[in-house]
């Protein structure tokens, strides 16, 4: 078997094995599918996909998880329109159908969660409401309904969500079932959702599974040889089963970032492929999930029968064109996923749309304005992810590029960050991005700090020369060893005097909590401090806010939250505590200051003014953020160049920031 052949899924053949699964997107209108939502799974199909598994929408009322989360009763014309848009490009169209139960909100709804049993959800802390049987009634009636909308309005099929984040979950498990009626046979439920289901939809259409077959509870959860034969038995109405993991202690678990192992679930999918072909022999394809992002292991899963196909997600968040490279021949062109999980997580207070750090046209497939391709010749100083993004975008286009970086390689601070535990994915894009530039014909030339004089006579520059340390915040005496995080991460240890570390970090991002871990693993006695109440405070957002707690923990390194840093002497850093403002004395023979970067702006200011040509900037060079905002504004500089975009003060500005 090979990845890219066709596959059977009941009535219906998936041109080849690899599937963009279900997940939030934040591209609703209101609770209705969205012309965004069109033109995102449109994009996918059209660079092959061989299966679109469409946001899941909520079976009934009760479920309003969070704010733009589609609403079957009102999903039927969206359906319609993606069904149409992928069909034609010719990916299969399914339908995921769900309810969050007592994982859901009550924000939006204002009624009460729905759940087996009374046990607080853990996450929210909220009490659901024991079902009753007219509420079962109800749900079993919305899962029918809404699998009979949604193949009325063409798509091929439905997906039932009995996975990580799922009523039907709630109730196959021992964590959240404790009733004590019929249903305290806890598989009945699923059971009778999938039989009905199909009753509606019918044996023309395909009815997919996607079941937590590991809740990672193995105290009371399913754990993965019981997932399997609950895997087989749910199977006998089902036409393919995806096999995923995670319960109410492990959202994080669900996806996590590049700490954990890409195809972490192939092992736990191949259990399930094995109890699944003995109880149903190869009528039921099994899908594995779970941080599939290399076309390399997906293939050698497919091939080592783990499994049948694959779903590659954020894969395809990333590179919407993925299956077409391979098909092509091509894999290496693939934009890879780096596993950050920085911008594709949209259940945050902030309620952001779905984008990819590394294409960030994903989600705004709309509104991202192309180049025009008017440029004829362009020079970009700076071999940054902001400048080879524009370098790679302008030679796309058509024009001669010349990019010439300081540093001895391209790649910038993604490629100094990817140094930290954790983080070697990082190197993967500004590799690609550099193979690129090298495809498209981009003259490159490393080593070569640019003066203004050299630009002279350029009609076009792009100043995405990043950024500069900022000074330590506080006085230091001369005698005091201080590093930034960058001299750090692009030295390695050999800076470090022996003795005791001090990581500080205003910030609480994924930086400090790198380094920190690494030299915790490397046996230096580190503490972390920081003014938060929680190190690594912004790596909620990611996911990774627990995980990366308890790493520190395991690593040994000591935690100094709600400290404020005050002055650095030789062997000593004081801080204060915020709260109380008493101040103490750490020991430390280094501190690596973590603070936020400055803006390089030298060139530009220079230029500024002097140059005859247009100069825009891009990037840290106009303010020192995230990979997303360099790529962003590296795409943007090229199409201001070509006049489709404004330039305000040498930064490009976009068109419609419309939300
Ligand atoms: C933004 C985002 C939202 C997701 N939401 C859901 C969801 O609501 N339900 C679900 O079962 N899986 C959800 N997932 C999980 C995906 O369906 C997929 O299983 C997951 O991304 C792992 O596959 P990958 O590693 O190929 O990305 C979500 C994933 C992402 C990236
Ligand atoms: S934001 Fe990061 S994790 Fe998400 S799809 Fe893009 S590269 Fe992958």
């Amino acid at each position: 078997m090979s990845l890219l052949e066709p596959i059977v899924l009941g009535s219906r053949t998936a041109p080849n094995r690899i599937v963009f699964g279900p997940h939030e997107t934040n591209l609703a209108q209101g609770r209705a599918f969205s012309e965004r939502h069109v033109a995102y799974y449109r994009r996918r199909a059209a660079g092959g996909a061989g299966v679109i598994v469409v946001e899941e929408a909520s079976v009934h009322v009760t479920d309003w998880p969070y704010e733009r989360c589609p609403l079957a009763s009102v999903a039927a014309p969206g359906w319609s329109a993606i069904a149409a848009a992928c069909q034609a490009e010719g990916a299969l169209v399914i339908a995921a159908l769900g309810h969050s139960g007592g994982q859901g909100s009550t924000a939006y709804s204002q009624m009460p969660l729905w759940a087996p049993s009374r046990v607080p959800e853990v996450n929210t802390r909220e009490v659901p409401k024991s079902m009753e049987p007219g509420d079962i009634d109800e749900l079993v009636a919305g899962f029918a309904a809404a699998a009979t909308a949604a193949v009325e309005a063409g798509c091929d099929g439905v997906e039932i969500n009995v996975g990580q984040f799922s009523l039907l979950r709630q109730f196959l498990s021992g964590l959240t079932n404790q009733r004590g009626d019929e249903w305290a046979d806890r598989p009945a439920l699923a059971r009778r959702v999938l039989t009905d289901v199909r009753s509606a939809i019918g044996a023309d259409r395909v009815l997919g599974l996607r079941l937590s077959c590991d809740e990672l509870a193995p105290w009371a959860g399913i754990v993965p040889e019981a997932g399997a034969e609950l895997a087989a038995d749910l199977a006998t109405d089902a036409d393919y089963v995806t096999v995923v993991r995670g319960a109410i202690f492990s959202s994080a678990a669900t996806r996590p970032d590049g700490h954990v192992d890409p195809g972490f679930n192939l092992d736990l999918a191949g259990l399930v492929r094995t109890a699944v072909r003995a109880a149903h022999g190869d009528r039921v394809p099994v899908i594995a999930q779970g941080s599939i992002v290399d076309p390399g292991q997906a293939e050698w899963a497919v091939a080592e029968g783990r499994c049948d196909a694959v779903e590659m997600t954020r894969a395809q968040i990333a590179d919407a064109d993925l299956v077409a490279k391979l098909a092509a021949g091509t894999p290496e062109r693939v934009r890879p996923c780096i596993l950050c999980n920085q911008t594709c997580i949209v259940r945050d207070a902030r309620n952001p749309i779905v984008t990819c750090v590394v294409d960030p046209r994903t989600g705004h497939e709309l509104t991202e304005p192309e180049p025009a391709g008017s440029t004829t010749a362009v020079t970009i100083v700076g071999g940054g992810v902001a400048g080879l993004e524009a370098a790679r975008v302008a030679a796309t286009s058509g024009a001669a590029v010349r990019l010439v970086e300081a540093a001895p390689t391209t790649g910038g601070m993604l490629r100094t960050a990817s140094a930290g535990s954790g983080r070697a994915r990082l190197a993967l894009f500004a590799d690609w991005l550099d193979a690129e530039c090298r495809r498209l014909g981009v003259e490159i030339e490393t080593g070569h700090p640019v003066e203004a004089a050299e630009l002279g006579d350029s009609s076009a520059v792009i100043v995405a020369t990043g950024s500069v340390a900022s000074p330590l915040s506080v006085p230091a005496t001369k005698a005091a060893v201080v590093l930034t995080a960058a001299e750090y991460l692009n030295a390695g240890s050999s800076l470090l005097p022996a003795g005791p570390i001090v990581v500080w970090d205003p910030i609480g991002g994924p930086i400090a909590v790198s380094i920190a871990e690494q030299l915790g693993w490397e046996g230096r006695a580190v503490t972390v401090a920081t003014p938060d109440n929680i190190v690594g405070n912004e790596l909620s957002r990611s996911g990774d806010l627990a995980p990366a707690n308890a790493r520190l923990q395991q690593a040994g390194v000591v935690l100094e939250r709600r400290s404020i840093l005050r002055s650095v002497k030789k062997g000593t850093v004081v801080l204060e505590d915020r709260f109380t403002g008493a101040q103490r004395n750490l020991k430390a023979a280094v501190l690596i200051d973590c603070a936020h970067r400055l803006p390089d702006e030298a060139l530009f200011r220079e230029l500024d003014g002097s140059s005859t040509g247009t100069v825009v900037r891009a990037g840290d060079a106009v303010a020192p953020r995230t990979v997303l905002e360099a790529v962003r504004e590296g795409r943007l500089a090229v199409a201001a160049l070509d006049g489709s975009v404004r330039i305000s003060d040498g930064v490009p500005m976009p068109r419609s920031t419309h939300h």
